[in-house]
């Protein structure tokens, strides 16, 4: 399977990046804003991509969202975006600074090529605004992002979801049906000190790198959340796309919430029975494929495994 990852990395998108090269044939990453800023968020991918000897071009994307200013994840992720990991020198750079191109002319030119973003949707949205189409070229959307329950960075909200709700709207209508492999899954994906001591005992850059963000992750879950085990949301999104039948989905209408004062950023899942939808509306609210469960055990191993093979 041919994959972009569009990404803001961050702890966990570091480790999707991983994942995602070793069960994809991981084509091309584009960054986004989100968790850090552009600059941080392009440079790390860079760091991911030359500590795991990827030989991947990095395409730098949208530095805002699409309306106001850029949100700020680094009390989470740190001030660099990868938590207090040490930061090799760069020996590799920037592919190109236009991830909207890239994304518009890489899914026309490439066949079974499955688009997944674990940041705000900030690019996929430019891309269908400069490509209707877009949808068409694509075998599969997947997102990391949002939620038919709890949100994590407001009560309702999930984080990438509100780094740019205008973004996401455009893509759950005009993109679907999207993948929305959110926090009611992810949440139920958690590492602890077991997983990380496995990461580090392998010795490699990248494993290292690994252990260095879920360590970092786990010390401000405990400051912030107090529990002492982390959901890697980003990676547990890439499983989702390479192995599928571990996760249970179902398909309903999802609209992005983008006014509301208390509910902006909000998905908001339409669950009731589709006869009582089409019998008193609304309408003409596009379906996702939300993916609700999965076999946590299988994910969790399956991400140190990635890990451990570099
Ligand atoms: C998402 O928000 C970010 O902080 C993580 O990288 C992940 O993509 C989880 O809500
Ligand atoms: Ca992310």
């Amino acid at each position: 399977m041919n994959l972009v990852l569009d990404c803001d990395p961050g702890l966990d998108d570091a480790v999707a990046i991983l994942v995602a090269a070793r069960y994809a044939d991981l084509i091309g990453i584009t960054t986004v804003a989100g968790n850090v800023g552009i600059n941080r968020t392009t440079r790390n991918a860079l760091v991911v991509a030359q500590l795991a000897g990827l030989d991947v071009p990095v395409h730098r994307g949208a530095g805002k969202p699409l309306a106001g200013e850029p949100v700020d994840g680094s009390r989470i992720h740190g001030e660099t975006g990868l938590g207090n990991a040490v930061l090799p020198d760069l020996d590799r750079s920037e592919a190109s600074d236009d991830a909207v191109a890239y994304l518009c002319d890489t899914a026309r030119s490439v066949d079974d090529l499955h688009l997944l973003a674990i940041g705000p949707l900030t690019n996929v949205a430019l891309a269908l605004q400069r490509d209707p189409d877009l949808r068409r070229h694509l075998a599969g959307l997947t997102i990391m992002g949002g939620s038919a329950s709890a949100g994590n960075i407001t009560s309702v909200a999930e984080f990438n979801i509100w780094a740019d709700p205008e973004a996401a709207a455009i893509v759950f209508e005009k993109a679907a049906p999207v993948t929305m492999v959110g926090l009611d899954v992810t949440n139920q994906v958690v590492v602890g000190a077991e997983e990380t001591a496995r990461m580090r005992a392998a010795g490699t850059p990248a494993a290292d790198l690994a252990a260095d963000v879920t360590d970092f992750l786990r010390d401000r879950f405990r400051q912030y959340v107090g529990q002492s085990v982390v959901p890697l949301h980003d990676a547990t999104a890439v499983i989702a796309v390479t192995h599928p039948h571990l996760f249970e989905r179902s398909r309903h209408p999802v609209a992005v919430e983008v006014g509301g004062e208390i509910t902006r950023g909000m998905t908001v899942a339409d669950l009731r029975p589709p006869a009582l939808i089409e019998a008193i509306g609304p309408a003409r609210v596009a379906a996702s494929d939300i993916v609700w469960d999965t076999d946590v055990d299988a994910v969790r191993e399956l991400i140190v495994e990635a890990v451990l093979a570099y």
